[in-house]
């Protein structure tokens, strides 16, 4: 058996939601669990020609076989959980996909209260999408949970006795963090963070699975950063630069355009560090170096992108096992056979 968790390493938006589809579509795993905030998240995935957009339903669900489960840390609510259901029907969502009984509800209040605050909304630039104030409202032990409301009552599980009792019969677990390391409420460039902690401790413990039986951490990283709201960000470039160098990118949730920087490797060393990572994903490779759009062979690879990999496993310590080369599953070069 395999437990697998799989974060983001900077600001978000790193390109998780490819990665996982990539890895759950070969890997197979029995149980893919969404960790992570809520539905402030925006994993994009393309499969077949086709685009998503994703806030809740775990990324993996183009594995038809998994169950989708919404660890207890993570925040529901209702109406995008049920719009997904419907939004993914061709992929049998229905039927496989359960949130924790113990996950706490954002209700209209929470999502009125973070669009409402000046604090949150402007100082912070946060999503409006309640997960704050529903985070704030658990913690003050008012938050209803899952099992309490109507609207989830036939889509709730108990998340870590099953995914535990899988790993207990050799099953694969896929574990899928959301945000990055720099939203960290911990860790991140506090206040301009998140509602919680978005390492891979806490992604494990989101889903009820202690640390003792986790395999592996991979951590996604673009090839630039980018990131949404405000806050701190030491090699931002100006709107015009990153336009000029085709870096230009917009929210999946919110549509608010992306800040755009160079990578960072003192991030990366203190992201790498902090979620323990074993391995690296590097996405976005293909609009920072157009020449390897859509290459599926490390040999065929430019010898400036090849120096990039090897400087940031010369740094961080950790082999990058991914190398994400356009946002479809397809244009992914994959090297962990190299590991074993
Ligand atoms: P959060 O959970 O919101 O942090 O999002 P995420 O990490 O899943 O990333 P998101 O999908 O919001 O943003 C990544 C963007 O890059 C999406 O538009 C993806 O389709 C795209 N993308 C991912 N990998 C690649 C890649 O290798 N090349 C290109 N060109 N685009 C990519
Ligand atoms: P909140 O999580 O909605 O409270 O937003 C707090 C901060 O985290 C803001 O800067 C948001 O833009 C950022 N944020 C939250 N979720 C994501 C995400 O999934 N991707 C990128 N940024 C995010
Ligand atoms: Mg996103």
């Amino acid at each position: 058996m395999t437990c697998s968790v799989l974060v983001g390493g900077g600001w978000g938006d790193e390109g998780k939601g490819k990665c996982i589809t990539y890895l759950c579509y070969n890997d197979k795993p029995d149980i893919i669990a969404r960790a992570g905030v809520g539905p402030n998240a925006g994993h994009s995935v393309e499969f077949h020609g086709e685009k998503y957009g994703l806030r809740l339903t775990p990324s993996g669900f183009v594995h038809k076989g998994a169950r989708l489960l919404i660890g207890a840390g993570v925040l529901v609510d209702p109406e995008v959980f049920l719009h997904e259901l419907d939004y993914l029907n061709k992929y049998n969502v229905k039927g496989r996909t359960f949130a924790d009984i113990r996950c706490a509800i954002i209700e209209k209040k929470h999502k009125e209260q973070d669009q409402a605050s000046d604090y949150l909304s402007k100082k912070i630039g946060s999503t409006g999408t309640g997960c704050g104030p529903a985070n704030s409202d658990r913690v003050m032990r008012v938050a209803k949970l899952a099992q309490e409301v109507d609207e989830m009552k036939n889509y709730t599980t108990d998340v870590p006795t099953e995914v535990n009792q899988a790993l207990d019969n050799d099953k694969n677990v896929f574990i899928e963090g959301s945000q990055g390391f720099g939203l960290s409420l911990y860790y991140g460039t506090y206040p301009f963070v998140t509602s919680k902690d978005t390492t891979a401790s806490t992604a494990a413990a989101d889903v009820g699975v202690g640390p003792t039986r986790v395999d592996d951490v991979i951590v996604v990283f673009k090839s630039y950063i980018t990131r949404v709201g405000e806050g701190p960000f030491s090699t931002e470039m100006s709107p015009k630069k990153a336009e000029e160098m085709g870096l230009e990118e917009y929210g999946t949730v919110t549509g608010r355009r992306r800040r755009v920087g160079l990578f960072d490797m003192d991030l990366a060393k203190e992201s790498c560090m902090i979620n323990g990572a074993t391995q690296i994903a590097l996405t976005c490779v293909d609009k920072l170096y157009p020449q390897c759009e859509r290459v599926k062979d490390y040999s065929k690879l430019s010898q400036e992108i090849k120096r990039f990999i090897d400087e940031i496993e010369g740094e961080t310590g950790v082999p990058v096992t991914i190398i994400s080369t356009g946002p479809d599953l397809e244009d992914t070069i994959d090297l962990r056979d190299e590991l074993l």
